[in-house]
């Protein structure tokens, strides 16, 4: 988990330097769940944290449970225990979604707050494929206008928040961070097999780059070809 960490701190840091040297600032989209918090926590230490300009960085969520942010499952929350709380960024760079409105009225007012496309989208996978609150058989997987929706389902099941498909397949940047042997089965499904009905085969950043960290275990059942690749 150690490497994975590092490698998704040392790509974050490639991302803010090159989208601050070419347009001033860079935006980011943080994913939820357990994989990141390592990353976060790296992000926060030194020598990592010294060479990111976090007041040219925004830090916004790909999906977040609407629950108060002190709840074991905020996505900000986490964050802010693992990263905000350890490093100098001005609180108007941190955008956490609104859990604490009603979802349609979060909704509405979190599209207006991310950017038209997002230089770094981090993503996480689900066992059941899905990614950032895109769940399988959803309808917000269908959805091509809207850019964040109310959705229920996942695990903690309660009402959530999600970017959509045409904000992650519009982002500069998109990078899934998987580990441990349970996701193997789904990280082959999706890369190799590109099943349909799985969310995540529905990743595919228009003119972005989308880069898998996988650690040994994640990837287990991959090809050398594919790995190689
Ligand atoms: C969420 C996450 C979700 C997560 C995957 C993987 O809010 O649930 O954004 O998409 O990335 O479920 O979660 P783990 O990293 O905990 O396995």
């Amino acid at each position: 988990m150690e490497a994975l960490a590092e490698e998704g701190v040392r790509f974050f840091t490639e991302v803010v330097e090159g989208a601050v040297e070419a347009r001033g600032r860079c935006m980011v989209a943080l994913s939820g769940g357990s994989t990141p918090r390592k990353m976060h926590a790296l992000l926060a230490q030194k020598p990592y944290c010294s060479g990111i300009p976090w007041s040219k960085v925004h830090l916004c969520w790909g999906d977040e449970r609407c629950v108060s942010a002190d709840s074991r499952w905020s996505n900000y929350g986490r964050a802010r225990e693992d990263l905000l709380d350890n490093i100098d960024i001005p609180i108007g760079n941190v955008h956490p979604m609104p859990g604490h409105l009603l979802p349609e009225e979060g909704a509405l007012r979190y599209e207006k707050e991310i950017p038209e496309a997002f230089d770094l989208v981090f993503l996480g996978l689900g066992a059941d494929g899905h990614t950032a609150s895109l769940f399988p058989d959803h309808s917000a997987l269908e959805e091509r206008k809207r850019r964040v929706v109310p959705v229920t389902g996942g695990d903690p099941d309660v009402p959530r928040l999600t970017i959509t498909f045409p904000v992650i397949n519009k982002a500069r940047n998109v990078v899934f961070l998987v580990s441990g042997k349970e996701k193997a089965e789904m990280v082959k499904s999706v890369i190799e097999d590109h099943e349909p009905h799985l969310p995540a085969s529905h990743v595919l950043p228009a003119s972005g780059s989308l880069t898998w960290m996988l650690d040994r275990e994640a990837a287990t059942l991959l090809s050398k070809e594919t790995i190689g690749a």
